[in-house]
């Protein structure tokens, strides 16, 4: 192991730091001019499925940003596909899944899926990854919550409401548990099988939890992630980002979780009074607010920082970069992170 820079790690575990760790969620991505050209020349898909590729587009951020983790280059929506479910990406439109899951009779479409005979090429590139890093910084491995998968495989597209899988949920709760627990068992064993690979720990990334209420949070989320965490902590700290639920912050810290995912829209003492005083918190820098000139970037990222507190804590945006940010926006918000006085915070 011997990781030059073991920042996050440490994080993770609640140890005492010189400084706060930084990344940033979909750091490996399209506002960056390496990535774009390599977008050029092959197609999405392309991209998560030939180890030589994810690696390079992983490591870009490392030396491009300076971030203090890499997180692997793929999507959630692999497991989806690996279940049996066509998955496209449109251009500028986002994922597309054809014949999504409707009623029961489409559940013979589906199946927990061997790991090896389909999602191997995420392996295969976690490895490559791991060589390339030569120990510089942690690698994080992913995997989308269940409910978010649920609301693609259902939807069959993004969507601001995600109105067709819920109706899916309270009509047919019974097959909605049943499809849920099909994504929980297959990630369990896609996260294992990253955790084997090499990753140093790994992310939930439940994008859509706060389209439910509390009550539904915790039906049709809350469980499948705990039932991850639990088969999942004594292998490699986990980190659940689950956006807009931070009603259900008090009981996500109690799952197990090494750290949680934090959004914009809470503050860090609210967020520390609902998780407890225990667990690590991640993020929450607002993506958009990277279009504000540097200063503006510097001054507002110092607040986070004072706001949070430097044990305990990761520095991150409170969701996926914009594609439109420019790349000295990103290394602003990087380098005062890194840059900081800590000596000022307690
Ligand atoms: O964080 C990283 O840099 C690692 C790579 C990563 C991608 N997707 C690459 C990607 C990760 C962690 C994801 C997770 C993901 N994918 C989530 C959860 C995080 C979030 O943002 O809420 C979700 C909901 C998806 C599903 C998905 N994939 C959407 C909605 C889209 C299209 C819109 C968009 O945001 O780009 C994708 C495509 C996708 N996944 C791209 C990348 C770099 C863009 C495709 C391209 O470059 O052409």
């Amino acid at each position: 192991m011997n990781l030059k820079n073991d920042l996050l790690l440490k994080a993770l575990r609640g140890e005492d730091i010189e400084r706060v760790p930084v990344w940033m969620m979909r750091q490996a991505g399209r506002y960056l001019p390496e990535y774009i050209k390599i977008r050029e020349k092959y197609s999405f898909f392309e991209r998560c499925q030939t180890p030589e590729l994810a690696a390079e587009i992983t490591i870009q951020p490392i030396d491009i940003i300076g971030v203090d983790a890499a997180i692997l280059f793929s999507d959630i929506l692999v497991v989806p596909q690996a279940m049996g479910l066509e998955v496209q990406l449109i251009e500028s439109k986002g994922p597309y899944l054809p014949n999504p899951i409707k009623t029961k009779k489409d559940f013979e479409r589906i199946r927990v899926p061997e790991i090896d005979e389909t999602l191997f090429y995420v392996m295969d590139a976690i490895k490559l990854i791991k060589e390339r890093l030569d120990n510089r910084v942690p690698l994080i491995g992913f995997a989308g919550a269940p409910w978010t998968i649920l609301c693609y495989m259902v939807q069959g597209k993004g969507s601001k409401t995600f109105d067709e899988a819920k109706a899916f949920c309270y009509q047919e709760p019974v097959l909605a548990n049943q499809l849920l627990q099909m994504i929980t068992d297959t990630t369990i064993a896609y996260l294992e099988a990253q955790i084997e690979a090499g990753v140093d720990t790994v992310q939930i990334f439940d994008s859509w939890g706060g389209l439910l209420s509390k009550a539904d949070f915790e039906l049709f989320s809350l469980p499948y992630i705990e039932q991850i965490v639990t088969a999942i902590k004594s292998k490699a700290p986990t980190i659940v980002f689950a956006k807009g639920a931070w009603s259900s912050l008090n009981t996500l810290s109690k799952t197990g979780a090494a750290a949680l995912g934090l959004d914009w829209c809470i503050t860090a003492p609210m967020a520390r009074q609902f998780a407890g005083s225990n667990i690590t918190l991640q993020g929450n820098f607002d993506p958009a607010k990277l279009l504000s000139p540097i200063p503006t970037i510097v001054k507002e990222t110092e607040t986070m920082l004072k706001g949070f507190g430097k044990r305990n804590y990761i520095a991150n945006l409170g969701h996926g970069i914009l594609p439109n940010v420019p790349v000295d926006h990103a290394k602003a918000f990087v380098n005062t992170v890194k840059n900081f006085d800590y000596s000022k915070l307690a």
